[in-house]
């Protein structure tokens, strides 16, 4: 079964323990936590203090997504902060197998994504010594938005690549994730779907539920 991360970004940050706990006690796998400069993205969102924060609150896998340039820079720090695993962005650095080993060499694993626009063949090099790669299904920069349709068929060709040149990186789809789109992507071969609105917007355990068997539909 695929893998459900909820992303904090749509939490309601005066409760945040308090939905955390919900997301753990619905059966949520790992947290997605996504990191904004206002420069890779138009829009800005939180920083190290909120993942220490977060690390405080749950005991789940902190998947720490950084929208932001020059990444290097900051990875040591959200990795002291308690990120478990740090995915950087292929269009934010020139040096992203440099970016993936200093990641490694913290300890923890890591990610890379790319935007939707971004042709898959950055994947290439570095599958081999990836943990986690995140394909974009909207535009970064903001929650609730329109899951992209020609994700799919991108999905699928991520997913031969994958099979071919590291199985056991996972895939992990990130934006537009509702009951419908989630079991199109688990067709399409993602092993981890992160979800913001879906799941912060009303009753959380719900919709996890709702999620959750959208994706048993799909198998
Ligand atoms: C978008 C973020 C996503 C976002 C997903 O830039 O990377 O993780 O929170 O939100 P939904 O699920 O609402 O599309
Ligand atoms: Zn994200």
């Amino acid at each position: 079964m695929a893998r459900l991360a909820p992303s904090v970004l749509s939490a309601d940050f005066a409760r945040l323990a308090e939905q955390l706990r919900a997301c753990e006690e619905a059966g949520a796998d790992l947290i997605h936590v996504d990191v904004m400069d206002g420069r890779f993205v138009p829009n800005i969102s939180l920083g190290v203090v909120v993942v220490e924060a977060l690390k405080r609150s749950t005991r789940l896998f902190l998947d720490v997504h950084l929208m932001i340039v020059e990444p290097e820079r900051h990875i040591e720090a959200f990795a002291k902060a308690g990120a478990d695993g740090i995915t950087i962005h292929a269009e934010a650095t020139p040096h992203a197998h440099r970016a993936i080993e200093q990641i490694h060499s913290l300890g923890k694993q890591a990610g890379l994504a790319i935007n939707p626009a971004t042709p898959l063949d950055f994947f290439k090099p570095v599958m081999p010594a990836l943990d986690l790669a995140l394909l974009m299904a909207v535009n970064p920069g903001f929650g609730g938005q329109k899951f992209i349709p020609e994700s799919l068929a991108r999905l699928q060709d991520l997913k031969s690549l994958r099979d071919s040149l590291n199985p056991r990186c996972l895939i992990e789809v990130d934006g537009g994730i509702n009951a419908a789109t989630a079991a199109q992507v688990v067709a399409a071969g993602a092993d981890i779907l992160v979800a913001g609105t879906a799941v912060f917007s009303g009753d959380i355990k719900s919709n996890i539920d709702t999620l959750r068997s959208s994706l048993a539909s799909s198998r």
